[in-house]
């Protein structure tokens, strides 16, 4: 399987595989060729049969893998009432017959067990305006095949990027929204599909406060960037600021100012300093 244009993890389409997770009502609105990336039907699961149980359990795990260090996994009712049935999952995955010893041993995949193992997933859920979702979860194993080596030969790089990229296509999104943490490494996946329109830049609603909102138009363009495409070049404004997201009083002061009107973007990816990174801002 290939895409039509050039992307960073091009391997990674030669080990995985597609799936979508929507129910028998949802499923008709979504694109299941993102870019021409045909998803077999047999990689298709309804949350609503029993025969989806062991995938959707499989699901939970690679959310607890991910977003458990980031203290935020999430309940299994929350993935039913928030993702599976309002929403949709895109991601990559690897049939059971061929994963690999360790990663089926990670998830404890039942011996029986004949579907596919999810390595990415992306869930977003639609908002009441045609075309406008919000972006809900993006998880990646990429980072825990790094830290356990997993496959030490495999290099998963890019497959956060490319989950979310093909995901955005196959729901048809045409504008973005999403919350992220000021200080989560997913801002370096976000970053890349343009400048990101900032609505909140503190958020007491959230349990983080020191959570950004943010958006963008999903265009073709923006999406092909977001996989790598190196024949993209988006317009980007220049940087003028670096947001330390341990700087409360900044992000409250940033927060203030878009109350009063002020239009804020993020406008390019942000810069790693140690362990931490700075966020670039501009006003507009
Ligand atoms: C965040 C997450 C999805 C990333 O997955 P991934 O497969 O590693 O993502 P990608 O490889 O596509 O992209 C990561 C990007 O961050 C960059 N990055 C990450 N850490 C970095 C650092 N310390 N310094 C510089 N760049 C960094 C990578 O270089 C890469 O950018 P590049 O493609 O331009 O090189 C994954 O770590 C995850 O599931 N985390 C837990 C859940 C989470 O936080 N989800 C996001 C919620 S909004």
């Amino acid at each position: 399987m290939a895409l039509p244009f050039a992307i960073k993890g091009d391997h990674l389409l030669r080990e995985l595989v597609p799936y979508v997770v929507a129910t028998p009502a949802n499923l008709p609105l979504l694109d299941l060729s993102p870019f021409g990336l045909h998803t077999p039907a047999e990689n298709i699961l309804d949350p609503l049969r029993l025969q989806s149980a062991t995938f959707l359990d499989l699901l939970h795990k690679l959310d607890g893998l991910t977003f458990g260090p980031e203290g935020m996994p999430m309940p299994k009712w929350v993935f039913y009432d928030c993702s599976e049935l309002p929403g949709a999952i895109y991601g990559l995955a690897r049939p059971a017959a061929t994963v690999w010893p360790k990663v089926r041993e990670l998830f404890q995949i039942p011996d029986d067990y004949q579907g596919l193992v999810p390595v990415s997933m992306y869930v977003a859920i639609p908002m009441p305006q045609p075309g406008v979702w919000f972006g809900h979860n993006l998880s990646s194993l990429a980072p825990v095949f790094r830290r356990l080596e997993l496959v030490p030969d495999l290099d998963l790089a890019g497959l956060g990027s490319l989950t979310k990229g093909l995901a955005l296509k196959c729901f048809r999104v045409q504008q973005f929204w999403g919350a992220t943490q000021w200080l989560s490494k997913a801002l370096y996946i976000h970053a890349k599909f343009g400048p990101l329109a900032l609505q909140t830049a503190y958020t007491p609603a959230h349990s983080e406060h020191e959570t950004l909102t943010y958006g963008f138009r999903c265009t073709d363009e923006a999406l092909r960037a977001s996989m790598g495409d190196p024949e993209i070049e988006l317009v980007r404004p220049a940087v003028q600021e670096w947001i330390d997201g341990r700087d409360v009083a900044r992000l409250k002061a940033l927060q203030v100012s878009i109350e009063a009107g002020d239009s804020w973007c993020i406008p390019a990816s942000p810069r790693p300093v140690g362990d931490a990174m700075l966020v670039p801002v501009s006003r507009l």
